[in-house]
């Protein structure tokens, strides 16, 4: 294999896009969103967002990489507008962001292991259910974070340093499978549970009167978050492809990850509900609430042990994708090969980790609003700074790349449809999505200052 690889198969693509989509934004993040938002009506807008921002923006990405054979950074220096190579400087603030929430991500990871550990200690006989560690016991632990934290790092940056081919395909090949029959007899105990119905129209139902003003902004970034959308990772993926037809791709992987979703939502919500007292609303359900929850019903420690297993196998995977962006993009833009430029953006991440790892106590007390600093800062990249990416994304694709090449790759002569679509898609990306995300981000705007003017007042 030359310095850049490609898919041995169609499969190996769907699997790691797959295996990229799917991670804690939709076992960890959805769910929390869903429930901050009111439930059913921000999971119909959300479903809706997927479909008519989502896919057409993925076509998009899978598109960029495809038609350059590169990774962001290089494929958005190709393009220009009259004449001039304007798209560069946002080829560097995905990758950049890329860094970043690699860094937080890999912290979260580490606590989804931790819990994955201690679940299985337990379920060994070694030590009592009954002493499994908190998270917040964890959180005052830095060392124990930062130790987690390069586990996960390590078990990214082995993947990633075998290559295309033998790393990420062999080992996400068997880890999406796995995770998947994992999450279907999970979802099964849940739905078993007394709460189970009450959840389940909580999810699906959609009360619109519980939208609030920041909703919209809310969707569009979790729809861009959990596609893997702005970060280059489709990009990347899009330039190993050989011949798969990209729209029905896209489709088939923004579904898979909808449904993956969906699914977190019935299985996290019914637990949830159980044990009562908590908000759904509280990005701690998942290391709070269900541990506790777990131990409390038989079979418990097994159940928790497939859970975090579950959960650590998909934010590996996710994990993978992002590490695998920031290399190709290395890899791509200098001399350095593939090995070295993977230790150095795996040490460079690792530092950045530690930032949020070692504040240990001080990050869980200091509270920008309701918010944890963690979440504030994933907020702030998901909700506003994603969104802006977007809109350049959506610029590059519509006023960058070539009217012809775009046609190429989306119109196949044996998908008569996909001709009428294409005028569809084109139109989606200039007047659709940019207006979309921008009444998100005003409304967010709105919503701030609205919060901000009844804190003063109080
Ligand atoms: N889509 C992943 C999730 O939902 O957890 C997050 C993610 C992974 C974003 C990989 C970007 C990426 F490159």
């Amino acid at each position: 294999m030359g310095k850049r690889g490609s898919w041995a198969s169609r499969l190996g693509f769907y699997l790691v896009a797959i295996g990229s989509a799917c991670g804690l934004g939709n076992l960890w993040r959805f769910p929390y969103v869903v429930g901050e938002n009111g439930g059913g009506a921000f999971v119909l807008l959300y479903v809706l967002l997927v479909l008519l921002l989502g896919i057409p923006l993925l076509v998009g990405e899978l598109m960029l990489g495809k038609s350059t054979g590169k990774s962001i950074l290089t494929a958005l220096g190709s393009l220009s507008y009259k004449g001039k190579p304007i798209f560069r400087v946002l080829g560097r603030i995905s990758v950049l962001l890329c860094l970043l929430v690699l860094s937080y991500y890999t912290v979260i990871s580490g606590w989804v292991l931790h819990f994955a550990i201690q679940f299985f200690i337990s379920a060994l006989g070694v030590h009592q259910a009954s002493e499994l560690s908190t998270l917040n016991i964890l959180l005052r632990n830095g060392i124990l974070q930062a130790g987690l934290a390069s586990v996960h790092l390590l078990f990214c940056i082995v993947v990633v340093l075998k290559g295309v081919q033998e790393g990420l395909e062999r080992f996400i090949g068997w880890t999406v499978p796995v995770f998947g029959v994992l999450v279907v007899l999970l979802v099964a105990k849940s739905l078993s549970l007394a709460s189970a119905p009450n959840a389940v129209r909580f999810l699906l139902y959609p009360d619109f009167s519980k939208l609030a003003l920041s909703s919209l902004g809310q969707a569009v970034g979790q729809v861009l978050f959990t596609l893997s959308l702005g970060f280059g990772t489709m990009v990347t993926f899009g330039s190993y492809m050989t011949h798969e037809h990209i729209p029905t791709a896209s489709f088939r992987v923004a579904t898979i990850d909808t449904i993956i979703s969906l699914v977190a939502g019935l299985l996290i919500f019914p637990i949830a509900l159980q044990a009562s007292n908590t908000p759904l609303s509280d990005s701690g359900i998942l290391f709070e609430v269900l541990p506790k929850f777990l131990l409390e019903m038989p079979g418990g420690v097994i159940f928790g042990f497939g859970f975090f297993l579950c959960l650590y196998l998909a934010s590996l995977g996710a994990s993978i994708g992002l590490l695998e962006v920031i290399v190709s993009n290395f890899v791509d833009r200098s001399r350095v090969d593939r090995g070295r430029a993977t230790w150095l953006a795996g040490f460079v991440t690792l530092v950045l980790a530690f930032i949020p790892a070692l504040s240990g106590m001080l990050m869980q007390r200091l509270k920008l609003g309701q918010r944890g600093v963690l979440e504030s800062v994933d907020s702030l990249i998901i909700n506003w700074i994603l969104p802006l990416i977007a809109l350049g994304l959506c610029f590059a694709i519509t006023a960058g790349m070539q009217q012809k090449v775009k046609e190429d790759l989306f119109v196949n002569m044996e998908k008569v449809e996909s001709e009428v679509l294409f005028s569809h898609w084109q139109w989606t990306l200039k007047w659709f999505i940019p207006s979309v995300i921008s009444l998100g981000l005003f409304l967010q705007v709105v919503h701030a200052i609205k919060l901000f003017l009844e804190i003063n007042s109080h």
